[in-house]
């Protein structure tokens, strides 16, 4: 019996397409939800560290208090990088080097130093992603000490990845409500389901390169000023906005009369407001107290409320994240690499899913150009 192939269907950016099966995070874009593995945004940021979701996602559950030190002491020995890497860092690549490029570049040069790169056995491609999540926060700080004619500060071996990171950033221990607020933004942004970095990942997974092509494609998606790229760009509206003296209002107004997006606003999925907009505020508000500087919530707010009542259109997760990485006096430039070392967590796990049962990812483009044209010699075109 001949079968039927099924109606082809196109979608432009793919919208409405499901393309495959994951049990690492459901969205409701209707309610505003989201879900790791079961556990709703709001109780993991609350109630679990970076690493303790980062086991989760990997997998399956949240470790036991063993599996956790476990895990910990497999990161902590992961985090130095090999001196060649911080020589390329200090002496090839330019100090005004986008910090995304350059955590691109360095993450591909990870792969020549790991004797495990192109080992696809489950448990190698597990150590890999550990290391991968262990080693990008050391060349992230390493690079921006660098630029600043710095030396870059080793891995402290112990605490957890939000204070060592900031530690060999700051080149000072974080206090506990700098080091809680930048683990709960890890938690955050760790996973997001077939987001565009993470598709990318997958499709490289699915033709079976190897976990390092996977994320190197994935931090070149996420550097996208549609995607992880909006949080930068978020931070320098704001400034822009502060400089000019133009009102918040005048500003939405001006920029939808122009029919210019405003970043930090819009979801491809959600229609409603992102969850983790609304805890990000929720931090954003607390350290804004604590730090007696209230005009990035004030004019965010404004924003917010104003592209809501005008275009229905609520915030994401780039919205707020901005200012509370801006107050904890973050570079601008890296709050899409630290995206990225949170999110390689949901990469991983991601290319480890796909791994399990392994499909190409090989959809079809419609053909719309000329037909039934012929070569003519080179001398008779015109
Ligand atoms: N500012 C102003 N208008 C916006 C907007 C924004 N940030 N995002 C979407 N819109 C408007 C569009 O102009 C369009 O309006 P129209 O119907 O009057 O033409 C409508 O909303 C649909 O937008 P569209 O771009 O087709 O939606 P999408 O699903 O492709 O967009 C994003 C999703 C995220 C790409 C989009 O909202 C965006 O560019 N946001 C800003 C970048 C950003 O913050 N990215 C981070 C996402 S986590």
């Amino acid at each position: 019996m001949s079968q039927t192939a099924p109606a082809p269907t196109k979608s432009r950016g793919l919208e409405g397409v499901t393309a495959l099966d994951t049990q690492l995070s459901a969205i409701d874009g209707q309610k505003g939800e989201l879900v790791y593995r079961g556990y709703s945004i709001e109780d993991l940021a609350k109630n679990a560290s970076f690493e303790e979701t980062a086991y989760l996602l990997w997998k399956g559950e949240l470790p036991t208090q063993g599996q956790l030190d476990e895990l910990n002491r497999q990161l902590r020995e992961a985090r130095p990088v090999h001196p060649d890497l911080l020589d390329h860092l200090r002496h090839h690549t330019p100090k005004d080097s986008n910090p995304m490029a350059a955590m691109r570049t360095a993450l591909s040069m990870l792969s020549a130093y790991d004797d495990e790169a192109d080992t696809m056995e489950p448990e190698a491609n597990y150590r890999k992603a550990v290391r991968l999540t262990a080693k990008l926060p050391t060349l992230l700080a390493a690079f921006d000490r660098i630029r600043k004619g710095k030396e870059p500060i080793p891995p402290t071996q112990e605490g957890s990845t939000a204070s060592d990171f900031l530690t060999m950033l700051n080149g000072e221990a974080p206090g506990p409500a700098a080091e809680a607020i930048m683990d709960a933004a890890l938690v955050l942004h760790a996973e997001h389901g077939l987001n565009a970095s993470t598709f990318t990942a997958r499709v490289i997974g699915s033709t079976l390169s190897d976990m390092y092509s996977a994320v190197v494609g994935a931090m070149g998606a996420l550097k996208g000023p549609l995607h992880g790229g909006a949080n930068i760009e978020v931070m320098k509206t704001l400034i822009a906005l502060d400089e000019s003296g133009e009102t918040a209002q005048e500003f939405v107004d001006r920029k939808i009369a122009a029919k210019e997006k405003i970043m930090g606003i819009g979801h491809r999925v959600y229609k409603t407001l992102d969850p983790r907009a609304t805890i990000l505020r929720e931090m954003l508000s607390d350290l804004s107290e604590e730090k007696g500087e209230t005009k990035w919530l004030e004019m965010s707010d404004t924003i917010r409320t104003t592209v809501k009542d005008t275009k229905g259109l609520d915030a994401n997760v780039d919205f707020y994240s901005a200012s509370v990485y801006y107050l904890l006096g973050i570079e601008t430039d890296l709050y899409t690499p630290i995206f990225a070392i949170s999110r390689m967590t949901g990469w991983t796990a991601h290319l480890l899913e796909q791994w399990e049962d392994n499909r190409l990812i090989r959809p079809r483009a419609e053909y719309v150009g000329p037909r039934d044209k012929t070569v003519q010699p080179v001398g008779e075109r015109s």
